[in-house]
């Protein structure tokens, strides 16, 4: 297993829009171990394919399928699609390609997920709270969708001149 390196906000390679998984094979289950292992590491609470270059509809979070096993494993979804939506809440997100920052998103409180296993065998689970929060930040990103798109134009303002300072800092400048 490997480490991939995360691309980073503004990288246009965010805004792709992912394709659908058809060849369930040994270089998609590599693909799948090494975003666990880059989840696990960064660490993160999810991880979307497009996040390490890949266009793929393929996402990992932390967790196993039950709850009392959650933070044990990491779940592979492949082609994962949001099927239900239901009631609303706040948290806080953050994002391991949006550099410094947390702010509190509106989501579904509940959500429905119909997916494929990494053998390509369909599966559909149902979250709610933090779980659910996960599972639609990182399907956004199947569709080239960021955190960041979800706040308000002004917060969204705020970030871009910081981000343009900090890169301006990283670069000596
Ligand atoms: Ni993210």
């Amino acid at each position: 297993m490997a480490i991939l390196p995360i691309l980073k906000y503004p990288d246009p390679g965010l805004r792709e829009i992912s394709e659908v998984v058809t060849v369930f094979d040994e270089e998609l289950k590599i693909l799948a171990a090494d975003m666990g292992q880059t989840m696990v590491g960064a660490p993160g609470a999810g991880l979307a394919a497009p996040q390490v270059g890949c266009l793929k509809r393929l996402i990992v979070i932390a967790g196993a399928e039950n709850d009392e096993d959650f933070d044990e494993r990491v779940l592979t979804l492949v082609n994962p699609r949001i099927i239900w939506f239901g009631g609303e809440q706040v948290s806080d997100e953050g994002c391991l390609s949006v550099t410094d920052l947390h702010e509190k998103v509106i989501r579904a409180k509940e959500v429905e997920v119909a997916a494929q296993d990494i053998s390509g065998a369909p599966l559909s689970l149902q979250a709610d709270g933090r779980r659910a929060v996960i599972l639609q930040h990182e399907i956004d990103h199947l569709d080239g969708v960021l955190f960041l798109d979800r706040l308000s134009q002004l917060k969204r303002d705020i970030y871009k001149r910081k981000l343009k300072k900090m890169l301006k800092e990283d670069s000596g400048d």
